[in-house]
């Protein structure tokens, strides 16, 4: 093909994206025209019948959804060994029946723990609990999830937050997480480190861009940062634009995770989508939950698109962020699309399935032997895929003491 047809199609294909983003009267139609997922926190109860008002207006407006709760800790696994997906699942059925993507939330968090808080009390206990609970949910949904949160809110300020999985098993416990998680996902999912506080650049924000340089460092396979984007009114798009810029300078995928903003004006929802839509790493733009009605801040809190149990549409604002889309630069969504259809594999360069080896540890591995090993964090051994040596290398500090 010449280079003058390549440019020509080129031109076509953007200018047909730009019209279905002009065009579009859904948030999901114009969202696809920029690449983007704009998810929706949701209940099984809430989406069980997908004839209803509520369900309705999710399958029409969004193409993502995650579960509010029914992921967590304490709704997959209680008591401890025995596990539970019917939310989970109910809700992935909704969301397959209408094409819509998932994210997983969460893997490891102190809130909502379910029995592991009172279960763990030393190092062995919490990687134990911490390994079995990854494989196990991560494997039941591994197929189904696009983007997991391995991590929820792990930094407190500037400090890394105690809590109880950090008490018990040590730092090492953020590396450990993630490299069960890729072992129990593989390559079906990114891997997310998910918090508050950190959506604009502050103090807390460089706390989470310096352990994700950190991790990249160290070879821990982080994908993605999730901002929660619990956010009041007023807030500055710029500050989030450039926090979410010096994260995909790292190469990660940001994505936002739990909007709600309260006492909200239709300019604060479009600051906030344009802050996402200026860079292309920015790939999911999540409001947690519909309608003020259902909001976990209160019924009264002005902080979602919908109003009222019925719901009712906020339509002023539902349209100021189709027509945000609309003016998004095609460059950039070009970009966007480009960037998100990249598989998982954290570190640049580093490309799963395909694994260049990297550097051997004198242990034994479980499995394939031809897999490399690396050293995380305080010193933990184990290789890319989560797996740990049987025989530890002199170096290794410990995730070995975990008994298989
Ligand atoms: C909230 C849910 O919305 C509530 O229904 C539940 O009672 C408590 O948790 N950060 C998170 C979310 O990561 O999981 C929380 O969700 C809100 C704060």
């Amino acid at each position: 093909m010449t280079r003058r047809s390549t440019s020509a199609l080129l031109a076509l294909s953007l200018s047909a994206s730009i019209a279905s983003a002009q065009t579009a009267t859904t948030l999901k139609d114009a969202a696809a025209a920029v690449g983007l997922n704009i998810g929706i926190a949701t209940n099984s109860n809430q989406v069980n019948n997908a004839t209803s008002a509520y369900a309705t207006i999710v399958k029409q407006q969004f193409n993502m959804v995650v579960c509010e709760n029914e992921m967590k800790f304490e709704g997959t696994e209680n008591p401890i060994g025995t596990y539970k997906y019917t939310g989970g699942d109910a809700v992935y059925t909704f969301a397959a029946a209408n094409g819509m993507k998932m994210r997983g939330h969460n893997f490891i968090w102190r809130d909502q723990a379910g029995p592991a808080k009172n279960a763990i009390h030393d190092r062995t206990t919490g990687l134990t609990i911490m390994r079995n609970h990854i494989e196990n949910v991560g494997g039941h949904f591994k197929t189904k999830i696009l983007e997991w949160d391995v991590l929820n809110e792990i930094t407190s300020g500037s400090s890394l937050e105690v809590n109880f999985w950090r008490t018990n098993i040590g730092d090492d416990y953020l590396d450990s997480a993630f490299a069960m998680s890729r072992r129990a996902v593989g390559n079906n999912g990114y891997l997310y480190y998910n918090d508050f506080g950190g959506d604009g650049v502050n103090g807390k924000s460089t706390s989470m861009f310096n352990l994700a340089k950190k991790w990249q460092t160290n070879k821990v396979p982080v994908d993605g940062i999730g901002l929660q984007c619990h956010l009041g009114s007023g807030f500055k798009k710029d500050d989030i634009s450039a926090n979410i810029k010096r994260f995909g300078d790292l190469g990660l995928r940001i994505s936002l995770t739990e909007i709600d903003i309260t006492n909200a004006k239709a300019s604060d929802w479009t600051n906030l989508l344009t802050a996402c839509l200026e860079n292309y790493n920015c790939v999911s733009f999540v409001t947690w939950g519909l309608s003020d009605a259902n909001s976990w801040i209160g019924s009264n809190c002005g902080c979602l698109l919908y109003s009222g149990s019925t719901p009712a549409p906020k339509t002023e604002m539902i349209q100021a962020l189709i027509t945000a889309m609309a003016a998004a630069d095609p460059a950039i969504s070009a970009k966007r699309k480009e960037f998100a259809a990249k598989g998982p594999g954290g570190v640049t360069g580093i490309n799963f399935p395909t694994i260049q080896p990297m550097r051997r540890a004198s242990g034994n591995l479980q499995g394939t032997a031809s897999v490399p090993v690396f050293s995380i964090g305080s010193g933990a051994v184990v290789d890319i895929l989560g797996r740990v040596p049987v025989v530890p290398s002199a170096s290794a500090k410990s995730l070995d003491v975990l008994p298989k």
